[in-house]
């Protein structure tokens, strides 16, 4: 053969390669409104940055007449690339080879891009699009699974780790995203499910779509699996990227520090207007938070899950903070099981890689509840304490109005660890609700006046007077400081300038047992 035709089988293998499970596939891919393997990767690293690993690798199975369907590649892209100048190792799987199904080298692909990704302390995207394990190679496809798991476990806490759900994400493989920090997903594209609507409706007789099942909303607002949801691939990609430059490349590194667009000495005026004067009235955080941080920098997390909490990324004078926010506007702000989730898992993210939290704090207490209590609000709740206290990024607390009882200490107990503590005079901060405490302090009395009515008001307002602001905790050194809300922005960005080069040392051990 010579040098010219070695060149030409070189371009035409190659081409093959590049053309995936081919272009009648590629075009049933694009009818069902998805793009393939290699546009995603072109959406969402930067042009020209991509380089390829393993691109050639086969399958080597041979059962099932599977040496008569190799594809270079085996139907998932791996490699290396730049999202905004950061380097990132990405796989994202190719559901127009044996439907992006995992077998044995596919799987060898994935890890070995996991394992790059952990040595150089870059984050790692997995972008997927399968059928699951590759039926014909059986238990390799299982190990291979094995090995994913293991690197996404070794990398948790190291490198963040996002998994973004472009099409089915069935049996097993559903573990890979949930052991990474994100999930992202499109409506009425992406399917994650142990078993699907068949297998469910032959063993339980129950009838669900696989949207209703495993859909982006189930995921996003019943499940707690995915923390975010978009109309399409492309605004999905927009945001990723957008996410990245608020992110360390590891534990090692501080989070990126941009411009803030924004005066450091810019004052709130407009708080007071946005917190009601009656207690009870319900206002919306995020109102708060577009108030006081770098304009338009807030990206939430985990949006339509557990909404008595807000949680997400800010900018505060262009440092990356975690935000952890009370939302009145739900559920009262109770803390619930799901919240404790969701925030414990927050601030879990936030404090593996070096950002700080800022909580926002009105809320009224732990949910109230049979079902709560039975569903183990126990457990889930000191999931919330045992991640603040470990936690040891600094920590700020803003209490704006209610702090009472156990969520208080969760929200802003310099003793469970805030390193700064400031309130506004709107705040009541207490053990409970000022009906509670009269109810229960003051029962006989109540009980055994000419007039109950008359005499719980005025034991309720007593205690108010007495317990129903920030002076008395600030009085015992529980509050560093109550603040004018118009200096808001200014004082957040003092105690977070003040805090940054903290540094705390804790016991040496394997690691904790945080009650799962
Ligand atoms: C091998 C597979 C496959 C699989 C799909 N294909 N899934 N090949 N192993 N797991 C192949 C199909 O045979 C087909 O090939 C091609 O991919 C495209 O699939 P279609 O069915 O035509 O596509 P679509 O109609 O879009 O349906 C997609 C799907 C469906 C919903 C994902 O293919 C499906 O239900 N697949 C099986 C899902 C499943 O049961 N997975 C669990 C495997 S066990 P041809 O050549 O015919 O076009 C598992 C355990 C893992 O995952 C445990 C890990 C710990």
């Amino acid at each position: 053969m010579s040098n010219n035709e070695k060149l030409q089988e070189f371009k035409e293998v190659r081409a093959k390669m590049l053309k995936g499970g081919g272009e009648d596939r590629i075009k049933a891919q694009h009818d069902k409104g998805k793009l393939t393997a290699r546009e995603r990767i072109t959406g969402l690293m930067d042009e020209g940055s991509f380089i390829e690993s393993q691109a050639y690798i086969q399958g080597r199975t041979t059962e099932f007449g599977m040496d008569k369907k190799r594809f270079p590649g085996d139907g998932v892209v791996t490699g290396s690339g730049k999202i905004n100048g950061k380097q990132v190792f990405l796989s994202s799987q190719d559901f127009t080879v044996l439907g992006g199904s995992l077998g044995e080298m596919h799987a060898e692909k994935i890890a070995e891009a996991q394992s790059l990704a952990l040595k150089n302390g870059t984050p790692f995207i997995q972008v997927n699009d399968s059928g699951g394990a590759r039926i014909q190679e059986g238990i390799l496809a299982l190990n291979g699974y094995a090995k994913i798991f293991r690197n996404n476990t070794l990398s948790s806490g190291v490198i963040p780790q996002f998994s973004v759900i472009l099409g089915p994400c069935a049996g097993g493989a559903v573990y890979s995203p949930a052991i990474t920090d994100f999930v992202f997903m499109i409506d009425n594209t992406s399917h994650m499910y142990i078993t699907g609507p068949d297998v469910i409706k032959a063993v339980t007789g129950e009838i669900i779509s696989h949207e209703d099942l495993g859909g982006s909303i189930a995921h996003c607002a019943k499940s707690g699996v995915a923390h975010f949801r978009f109309g399409s691939e492309i605004e999905c990609f927009d945001f990723i990227r957008k996410l990245m430059g608020y992110l360390p490349s590891n534990n090692m590194e501080q989070p990126p520090v941009v411009d803030a667009g924004d005066s450091a000495e810019r004052k709130n005026p407009a708080i007071m207007s946005i917190i009601p004067d009656e207690p009870k009235k319900p206002y919306d955080v995020r109102d708060i938070i577009s108030e006081v941080f770098d304009p338009e920098s807030f990206l939430e997390v985990h949006k339509d899950f557990a909404q008595s909490v807000v949680v997400g990324f800010a900018k505060l004078n262009g440092r990356t903070v975690g935000l952890f926010a009370n939302q009145p506007k739900h559920m009262a702000a109770s803390l619930d099981i799901n919240s404790s989730d969701k925030g414990a898992r927050f601030i879990r993210f936030c404090d593996a890689f070096n950002i700080p939290v800022i909580s926002l704090v009105d809320v009224p207490g732990y949910l109230p509840g049979i079902s709560q209590e039975h569903g183990g609000i126990i457990r889930h709740g000191a999931k919330l304490l045992y991640a603040i206290a470990e936690a040891t990024v600094p920590k700020i607390a803003l209490i704006m109005r209610k702090s009472y009882g156990g969520s208080m200490i969760a929200m802003s107990s310099k003793s469970l660890g805030y390193d700064r503590v400031i309130a506004y005079p709107t705040a009541e901060i207490a053990v409970m609700g000022a009906e509670g405490a009269a109810n229960v302090i003051s029962r006989a009395e109540i009980n055994n006046a000419d007039n109950p009515d008359a005499k719980r008001t005025e034991k309720i307002n007593e205690f108010k007077q007495q317990f129903m602001n920030p002076y008395v905790a600030a009085g015992y050194g529980l509050v560093d400081d109550i603040i004018d809300p118009e200096y808001t922005r200014i004082e957040l960005i003092r105690a977070l300038e003040l805090n940054i080069r903290k540094k705390e040392d804790r016991p040496a051990k394997k690691h904790g047992n945080i009650p799962l």
